[in-house]
């Protein structure tokens, strides 16, 4: 029985020796922030696979592979069946811009999808079906991979065409798209429904799982929502890994699986229970954790807005659902050790981070825990008059108040069979975000200041990052420019070399250190010549005028500078680097960002 250690494995050497150059999974904070978090391999293809940019400079091949970890928000009130997580990994393989000599497309993608499920891993072709787009209005129908599959041995019956929602992949509204070709794997009929039309997206059973997508790229929706050709033609493949082990383990649940054994048996030792008496907690609260972990890892913290308030959510459902099995103050320090334990080999990220993670975890449990008793108090004071509905206004005190993120609301709700007016709270939310943005945009002069503020910050991050390169690599080091938007830092900088993953950690750690010594930051006005003499840095290409600015952040950096920057670095939060690529021959582009 394969591990799924050996699967991830087996996985990426499969590609390796087919031509594909193995790539890191990247950050979970995506790199083009349209998205809160990586829900996809190829998330961090996406310039490539656009065009925009040439693989060949960044990579050494065109074909590629990784294991990515991704974030799905969108799953999360279905965690606690056997399938749906909100943390997973996405095995996945790529051919960017196929050309006759050097790419593939849907040929070679499928023949090497069903090698390596066959001849690798040793699953029995019978028991493949796969799914094909049967075309819409602006695309027609993929008859040439219905024809590809049938080559390959899969007979007509066991393939089956749908429409886009099934067979159309594009992630999020606009970008790199196309049809896409599932293989499903059939569990067999104890897994099965009667209904004569069951096959691979039954609606009443999971008899078949979707085990593989293929996505073949080689449309662009644009914002209009017009599609057009790509310039080249692109393969996008996802494969989770979690369900690829249910399958090759025999599971009827990914939570059966290694991924989970350990974090759950961890968790009916301290618990003092069964998983099979308490399944769906225990499955929410062990996706939860691993949620946790990886999100802390990349530095994010517990807050109400964006991805801060994605792990906040995670977190506080895990600590209301230990609370009903009884668990002890600890546990989920004590799962989240479990995760660690399992995911180090391959992520080592998880424990160096392992201290912060503990003290993330017990921070906001003992915030929680301060108005928890108090908010579930104040519910069942409005249960006394048998309500039907929990009204918006009443919600959203629970919200506001006792710090319940919606879902806990709607389960509370759900527990005393009693409804709850969405619509209503998402309008109070909205008129009280409304009111703080009025407060925060007086405090700073204006909505344009909002986003100033946060670009200040980052310029003043910028100083920091650029002296921390200069420490850990070199004086060598050298600003080539600068971008900075209301979102992320862009830093240009001489340097021969790719950063290897430790030098990139020991930036950040040095960055977000010199942010918690809480330095103040200085403006000193004097003529260039003197500048340069008292050791600040300057940017080579510009031209100076008579007098200067020159920033100090303690005794760590000083640079001339025209500014704004903060007064304290302590203002700047967490710092993350969320990519180092090249960016011309000589010269690192290290883009960055600041998390609440
Ligand atoms: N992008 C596709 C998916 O996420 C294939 O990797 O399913």
């Amino acid at each position: 029985m394969y591990s799924s250690e050996e699967i991830r494995k087996r996985f990426l050497k499969f590609f390796q020796e087919r031509g594909h150059q193995i790539v890191p999974s990247a950050s979970l904070i995506p790199l083009d922030q349209t998205v809160l978090l990586t829900s996809a391999g190829m998330q961090q293809f996406v310039p490539y696979l656009s065009g925009e940019k040439s693989v060949l400079q960044d990579f050494k091949s065109r074909h590629l592979t990784s294991s990515q970890k991704c974030f799905r928000t969108l799953d999360i009130d279905s965690v606690g069946d056997d399938i749906h997580h909100t943390f997973f990994e996405m095995l996945g393989n790529w051919s960017i811009g196929e050309d006759s000599k050097k790419g593939y497309f849907k040929a070679g993608a499928i023949e090497l999808a069903l090698d390596f499920f066959i001849q690798e891993l040793g699953l029995n072709k019978d028991k493949l079906w796969v799914t094909v787009f049967k075309g819409n209005e602006f695309i027609p129908e993929d008859e040439e991979s219905i024809q590809i599959w049938q080559k390959n041995g899969i007979p007509l019956e066991r393939i089956k065409e749908f429409g886009e929602k099934d067979n159309f992949w594009i992630a999020g509204d606009t970008g790199p798209c196309g049809p896409c070709s599932e293989i499903h794997y059939d569990r067999g009929s104890e897994f099965g429904c009667d209904s004569l039309d069951c096959g691979p997206n039954c609606p009443h059973c999971d008899r078949f799982v979707e085990a593989w997508n293929l996505v073949f790229m080689e449309y662009e929706k644009d914002q209009k929502g017009n599609y057009h050709k790509l310039s080249q033609k692109n393969v996008d493949t996802g494969a989770g890994l979690e369900r690829l082990t249910a399958i090759l383990q025999k599971k009827k649940s990914s939570f059966e699986t290694d991924l989970f054994v350990g974090i759950i048996k961890k968790m009916e030792e301290v618990v003092q229970q069964k998983y099979e008496d308490q399944k769906r907690i225990f499955r929410i609260i062990s996706d939860h954790i691993r949620g946790i972990v990886f999100l802390i890892a990349e530095g994010i913290l517990p807050s109400n807005v964006e991805r801060g308030y994605i792990l906040r959510r995670i977190l506080r459902r895990s600590i209301r659902y230990g609370q009903i099995i009884k668990a002890p103050g600890d546990f989920l320090l004590l799962l989240a050790k479990e995760v660690i334990k399992k995911y180090s080999s391959f992520y080592p990220e998880l424990e160096e981070k392992q201290e912060e993670i503990n003290k993330v975890i017990r921070k906001e449990e003992n915030k929680f825990n301060q108005t928890l008793q108090r908010g579930l108090k104040e519910f069942d004071k409005l249960m006394i008059s048998n309500p039907k509905i929990i009204g918006a206004k009443e919600a959203f005190k629970l919200y506001q108040s006792y710090g319940f993120p919606l879902e806990l609301i709607k389960e509370l709700a759900r527990e005393r069979k009693v409804g709850i007016d969405q619509e209503g709270f998402e309008r109070e939310l909205k008129k009280h975000q409304e009111i703080s943005r009025k407060g925060s945009k007086a405090k700073f002069g204006g909505v344009d200041r909002e986003a100033g503020y946060m670009a200040t910050k980052l310029h003043t991050a910028t100083h920091l990052l650029h002296q921390a390169l200069r420490v850990v690599l070199g004086k060598q080091v050298q600003q080539m420019g600068s971008d900075i938007n209301a979102e992320r830092l862009r830093f240009d900088f001489f340097h021969n070399t790719k950063m290897d993953s430790e030098e990139i950690d020991h930036v950040e750690r040095m960055v977000n250190q010199k942010i918690e010594e809480d330095l103040k930051v200085k403006k000193e006005e004097m003529s260039y010549q003197e500048a340069v003499q008292s050791g600040a840095l300057a940017f080579f290409k510009e031209k100076y005028p008579e007098k200067v600015s020159v920033y100090s952040v303690g005794s760590f950096s000083k640079e001339i500078c025209a500014g704004p920057h903060v007064k304290h670095t302590a203002e700047l939060g967490k710092f993350k680097i969320i990519k180092e690529s090249s960016s011309s021959a000589g010269v690192r582009r290290i883009k960055a960002v600041l998390l609440k």
